[in-house]
């Protein structure tokens, strides 16, 4: 990724003979989907009205309008996007214009009905609702590259244009299709990683079951089987996917790119929930902005933590050693309409949520959708001017949050302040963890991450989620743990970096289930975690999964469930915790070993989140990193800091269900709660962004000035 940001529009007269802000002057996007089709044209003014009033600044628009854009193959009609972009233009509004071919028109699934996905069933998703297209298929490309071409020739010029947005989500609801199309994409792409059918069967594994190929045109996509398909050829059916996706959106912006040169290109990813179809980490230098939807679980126990682990994780997945500044195109002021039961926001979460994704990063703050739709598939998902209208609570937070951005301008492209801690997060891992055919298919892969992210808040210790592919670059330095929770496929290469990363001074914490396959998803033999063992100075001979509901106690009093494992230890690792009860009573559940100038620790099991607190606050302090925050304030604040040349941000967010008092605070709140007696009150769902000024003589404040207690 370039370090490209949006290209605001020049200073121009506006409809009210007012100018426009300069193109150069800081700014926080802030802005929606605007989807004007959905109304009659009377509406737009008063749209823009109110855009105006929330201090909206930028739109998404023509996501959704293929079959408007062109209504049969022979004809266009841009004349009503031509007349929205200019009225959002004539009123100081950019516009991050979409390609608009997330959703295939009627006419073209009428006449080449073979560009429609197939589930793993042998489904035909029909159309009806979006995205009903196969990534692959060559008929669905020329008419989608076609539009592409459309839009770049008639809007390269036009001056509201400040990014381009390809597609909408790509791998959101038809991420795996198991079509013919796919078939013959995925074999293309396993001959260009095999080359020989030879290797290919011997990275499948296919002397198993009878699965010897001896044509490149007998493979398949795993479809429905009789029994569990092939690992590997599961494990590389989900490589290909998320190659096959990214290959379509470098197709959609070579377009783009060639149209116009100048305009930053994104794509909104969705680092949110259990969305593992496309490894983000792979895809983001493909992009000139990162940008990412997030949607709140409201049934989500660690909903915040869910939150603040994706918008760090969105900040980091270029891997770049100073955090990139990034872009949230999509979020809810309010409920959703496709979880099981959508909760409303609580008073102040508006804010609170929109604030923790600027603390990680976030220069711009959008939502779906502008205007709350009254007929289609979301008429009940919130939006940032509701059914209600603008007598609203909901619109007063809209107003006031633009207003409180407004008061943050001068925090754009400010870096997120780098931890000393890292969680290692690794698509691969993911997916492989996660295949059928295991000893528990209760594990979660992206739970574990959260889990552990949620233990370090608790506390009050920032962590940084990095890719597993940065370990070794420049993007991994300043790091004095890490935690790499069930990462369970490890290429010897990757296993020696961290080996020789922790023998060089590095605190390396390995949950279970890790390092145990390489990276054609063989397990290493004798014993687990294979790839790990010698480091960690422990052998497994067996796992002790458990069944739900049951559970076993550590010797330290914590409760662990889920998962269990017959450690051996080492005459020279020290044993923090055993098992009591279980599986495996009396064995070694948590170790730690010191290795060459750091340290290697293991842990075995599943503790709750107390107990996972406890650990961390453990391995933190064998690593002597302090608590930024005082033991009253642990567990319901989050601290989170933005950094330029010249000044420090501190984002303190109260995600707890009471009012808390943050001690020890030295300047200013930009949000404008006083401080008093060096302290700041913040109320339930209460956020303060703090300016500290650097002491022109000190350079790197924020990590030298660690002391226990005193937020820094
Ligand atoms: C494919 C992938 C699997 C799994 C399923 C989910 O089969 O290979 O890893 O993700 O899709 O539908
Ligand atoms: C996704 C899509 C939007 C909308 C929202 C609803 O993020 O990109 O078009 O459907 O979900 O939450």
């Amino acid at each position: 990724m370039t370090a490209r940001w949006v290209r605001w529009p020049a200073s121009h007269t506006l409809a009210d003979g007012t100018r426009s802000a300069d193109a150069a002057e800081p700014r926080i996007g802030y802005g929606a989907d605007y989807n004007p089709e959905q109304w009659p044209e009377a509406v737009w003014a008063e749209d823009v009205r109110l855009m105006r009033e929330a201090g909206v600044n930028i739109v998404s628009v023509g996501i959704f309008s293929w079959a408007l854009l062109q209504p049969a193959e022979d004809t266009w009609d841009f004349a009503w996007l031509d007349r929205a972009l200019d009225l959002l233009h004539d009123n100081g509004i950019a516009v991050d214009l979409a390609t608009a071919t997330a959703s295939p028109p009627p006419w073209l699934t009428t006449k080449h009905p073979e560009i429609l996905p197939v589930t793993r069933t042998g489904e035909t998703l029909w159309p009806g609702a979006r995205q009903q297209y196969r990534p692959t298929s060559p008929v669905f490309r020329r008419y989608a590259l076609a539009l592409v071409a459309a839009m770049a020739e008639r809007y390269a010029d036009h001056p509201a244009l400040a990014m381009w947005h390809v597609s909408n989500e790509l791998g959101c609801h038809n991420a795996y299709d198991y079509s013919d199309d796919a078939a013959a994409a995925f074999r293309v792409w396993l001959e260009k990683r095999y080359s020989t059918l030879d290797e290919l069967n011997r990275a499948w594994g296919t002397a198993f079951w009878s699965q010897h190929y001896s044509a490149w045109a007998e493979i398949l996509p795993p479809r429905l089987a009789a029994a569990h398909p092939n690992p590997t050829q599961q494990l590389d059916f989900s490589r290909f996917t998320s190659d096959a996706l990214k290959d379509y959106l470098i197709a959609e912006r070579e377009i783009l790119r060639a149209a116009t040169p100048d305009v930053p290109i994104t794509t909104n990813f969705m680092v949110m929930g259990e969305m593992k179809g496309m490894d983000y980490a792979d895809w983001a230098s493909e992009v000139d902005i990162v940008s990412n939807d997030h949607y709140f679980v409201g049934a989500d126990p660690l909903g915040f933590q869910e939150l603040s682990f994706s918008a760090n994780q969105t900040g980091h997945l270029t891997g770049s050693e100073v955090p990139e500044p990034w872009f949230l195109m999509e979020h809810s002021t309010s409920a959703v309409n496709w979880q099981p039961v959508n909760l409303a926001k609580t008073p102040g979460q508006l804010r609170r949520d929109s604030l923790t994704h600027v603390a990680h990063g976030a220069d711009a703050v959008c939502y779906f959708q502008w205007r709350q739709s009254v007929a289609g598939a979301e008429k009940f998902h919130s939006a940032m001017l509701p059914h209600a209208g603008a007598d609203s609570a909901v619109f007063r937070d809209v107003v006031s949050l633009g207003a409180d951005l407004g008061a943050l301008a001068e925090l754009a492209g400010s870096t997120a302040r780098r931890s000393r801690v890292a969680i290692l997060f690794d698509w691969p891992s993911w997916w492989a963890s996660e295949l059928d055919s295991h000893p528990s298919d209760l594990l979660r892969y992206r739970r574990q991450a959260i889990s552990w992210y949620s233990a370090a808040l608790a506390n009050g210790i920032e962590v940084d989620v990095v890719p597993a592919s940065t370990v070794g670059s420049a993007g991994f330095t300043g790091y004095d743990l890490v935690i790499a929770p069930m990462l369970y496929l490890v290429p010897a290469p990757l296993a020696e970096a961290l080996a020789d990363w922790a023998r060089a001074g590095g605190h390396l914490v390995v949950g279970f289930f890790s390092g145990i396959a390489d990276a054609d998803d063989h397990v290493y033999p004798g014993g687990y975690p294979g790839a790990f063992r010698d480091l960690l100075g422990v052998r497994v001979e067996e796992f002790g999964p458990m069944l739900p509901g049951t559970a076993a106690t550590l010797d330290t009093g914590f409760e662990v469930s889920l998962w269990t494992e017959n450690v051996a230890a080492g005459d020279d690792v020290e044993v923090l915790a055993r098992f009591v009860d279980g599986p495996f009573p009396g064995v070694p559940a948590v170790t730690t070993r010191a290795v060459g100038d750091g340290r290697a620790s293991y842990v075995a099991t599943n503790p709750d989140l107390d107990g996972l607190t406890a650990l961390v606050a453990q391995f933190a302090s064998l690593s002597a990193i302090p608590s930024r925050l005082d033991a009253a304030a642990r567990g319901s604040l989050e601290i989170a800091a933005r950094e330029t040349a010249d000044a420090e941000y501190l984002f303190l967010i109260n995600h707890g269900d009471a009012p808390v008092t943050v001690p020890g605070i030295d300047g200013v709140d930009l949000l404008g709660t006083p401080v008093a007696d060096g302290g700041i009150a913040l109320g339930v769902n209460g956020v303060a962004v703090v300016r500290r000024d650097r002491d022109p003589g000190r350079d790197t404040p924020s990590r030298e000035s660690d002391t226990e207690g005193a937020p820094a």
